[in-house]
């Protein structure tokens, strides 16, 4: 630990570069098969409780990247810094939400949100109280003794936030986590995440397909380029806060969203 107190949640990608093996030319079982190069040279700072929506084409290392930072991945070079320090494997401050919820499927909404305290080794009281506040903070105090498959998908997509939650992350990595859902339930998620983060600071790194979201979401919209990913720009976005739905109407939203349809674009073709 660094022992900075006060600004915590500071991530900083330095030149990160990520390559798999193509599977083409392996069946010789020589190991000279050319690598699939997912991210090439990626830097990024993003600041203690800043929120940064993360867009690019289909395979441009979106999700490659967010292992990296949640260190389940090691990158070919380059260093991930979390609060000044190296990543060097998963971290209870860094949180990670799918596009699929993976809930456990014999276990209650409550049970799945209380998981990870237990294997944190939370006692019983502690974190009974943490649930039902958790359950409180995601809006499904009435789900709680359900099991998954008696959830919608929305519900679903909350249960894991909140169990995402429960350790109280520095740092929220997404990984499209509303994508399958239907416009109106990813409205109401997106307002239920700004609020959250309203009064609990986390440094959040978002992976969305829709400029929509990254503009309403967040402080800054990186874009990276299409396969090997870097990034192609980093567009902040002027929208102040607490915001609301009505904001989505404001010019500034407009002429962002333009903007980040451009790099899109040149980043695509
Ligand atoms: N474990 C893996 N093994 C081999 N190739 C992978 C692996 N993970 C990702 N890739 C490849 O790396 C590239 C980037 O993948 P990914 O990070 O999932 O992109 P994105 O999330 O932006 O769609 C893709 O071409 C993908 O097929
Ligand atoms: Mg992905």
């Amino acid at each position: 630990m660094s022992g900075q107190m006060g600004a915590i949640g500071r991530i900083e990608l330095r030149d990160i570069a990520v390559s798999f093996a193509s599977g083409a030319g392996s069946s010789s079982g020589a190991s000279d098969g050319a690598r699939l190069i997912a991210l090439d040279g990626v830097d990024l700072a993003i600041e203690p409780g800043q929120v940064v929506a993360l867009i690019g084409p289909n395979g441009s290392g979106k999700s490659t990247l967010l292992r990296v930072v949640a260190g389940l991945l090691r990158p070919d070079r380059g260093t991930a810094l979390l609060d000044g320090n190296p990543v060097d494997g998963p971290d209870p401050r860094v949180g990670l939400v799918f596009q699929e919820p993976r809930l456990l499927a014999w276990r209650t909404t409550a049970s799945n949100i209380a998981y990870p305290l237990e294997l944190a080794g939370v006692d019983r009281a502690t974190r009974r109280a943490r649930v039902a506040e958790l359950l409180t903070i995601v809006g499904l105090e009435a789900a709680a003794v359900q099991v998954p498959s008696q959830l919608s998908g929305g519900m679903r997509q909350r249960a894991a936030l909140a169990r995402t939650l429960a350790l109280r992350p520095e740092v929220l990595l997404l990984d499209e986590p509303f994508s399958a859902l239907d416009e109106l339930t990813r409205e109401r998620l997106n307002l239920e995440l700004l609020a959250i983060t309203a009064h609990t600071p986390t440094t959040i790194l978002l992976v969305t397909h829709s400029v929509q979201e990254a503009i309403f979401l967040a402080d800054r919209v990186v874009v990276l380029s299409a396969r090997p990913g870097r990034v192609v720009a980093d567009i902040a976005v002027d929208l102040p806060r607490p915001r609301s739905l009505g904001d989505l109407d404001a010019a500034v939203v407009s002429a962002t969203a333009r903007t980040v349809r451009a790099h899109l674009g040149e980043a695509a073709a």
